[in-house]
């Protein structure tokens, strides 16, 4: 299987090389995480995509300088929901509708399983669960990324609220969770870049049943 090569080929990779993935890798690593599954299909969050090296210089120092953030040739920074409601909901209906090219009233109990189950959870823990569907959108990332042979970096290293506050997130109602360095790896240069996997044993992580 193909890939489990990619898989073993990918890496979180310390230092990158300062080269530009091309736009059309770009591109489908984004068409990528689009098509992540998530809870209802609600997708509760956006992905902020940042070439710009000013930006990224000024984020650096807020995922306490961690090299990748500049010598990347994209950051995406995932920023999921603050809170679930009932407008959100709708116009994932509307979008449904659309899509699909059915009536809005024939969606009656899809909208009422997702609200029924999110509305009247504390915004903290709507907040929550948004940021786990975020989670699941970086290994989708992951994966796609090693199909493509674009090196990265999933980080969970940086003040979220510091980022938050510079991107301007709180406005938007969302919330910083992850950070994906794409880039180039520099092999000569990253001590990760020629280290065996450590995985636990199929024995040890599966229970067969
Ligand atoms: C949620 C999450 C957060 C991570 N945060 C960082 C980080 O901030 N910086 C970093 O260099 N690696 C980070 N990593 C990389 C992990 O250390 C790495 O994935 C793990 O050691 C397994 O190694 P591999 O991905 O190279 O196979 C993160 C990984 C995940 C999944």
């Amino acid at each position: 299987m193909s890939l489990i090569n990619d898989l073993s080929w990918r890496y979180a990779t310390k230092r990158m090389n300062g080269n530009k993935v091309s736009a059309d890798k770009i591109e489908s690593l984004l068409d990528a995480i689009r098509l992540s599954a998530s809870g209802f299909g609600l997708q509760p969050y956006q992905v902020f995509v940042i070439e710009n090296p000013e930006l990224r210089a000024q984020i650096q120092p807020i995922a306490y300088g961690q090299p990748q953030i500049t010598e990347a040739s994209h950051i995406l920074v995932f920023a999921a929901w603050n809170d679930i409601t009932e407008e959100k909901i709708d116009a994932f209906m509307q979008l449904v509708s659309e899509t699909r090219n059915v009536p809005v009233e024939a969606l009656a109990d899809y909208r009422g399983a997702i609200a029924g189950s999110m509305l009247q959870l504390p915004m903290e823990v709507q907040a929550g669960w948004a940021a786990r569907q975020v989670y699941l959108a970086m290994g989708t990332a992951l994966a796609a990324a090693a199909e493509l042979k674009i090196d990265t970096t999933p980080m969970e290293g940086f003040v979220p609220a510091k980022l938050d506050e510079l991107l301007g997130l709180s406005e938007k109602g969302l919330h910083s969770v992850l950070i994906l360095a794409v880039g180039e790896r520099d092999a000569a240069n990253d001590y990760m870049a020629n280290a065996a996997k450590v995985r636990y044993s199929k024995d040890e992580l599966f229970v067969r049943m």
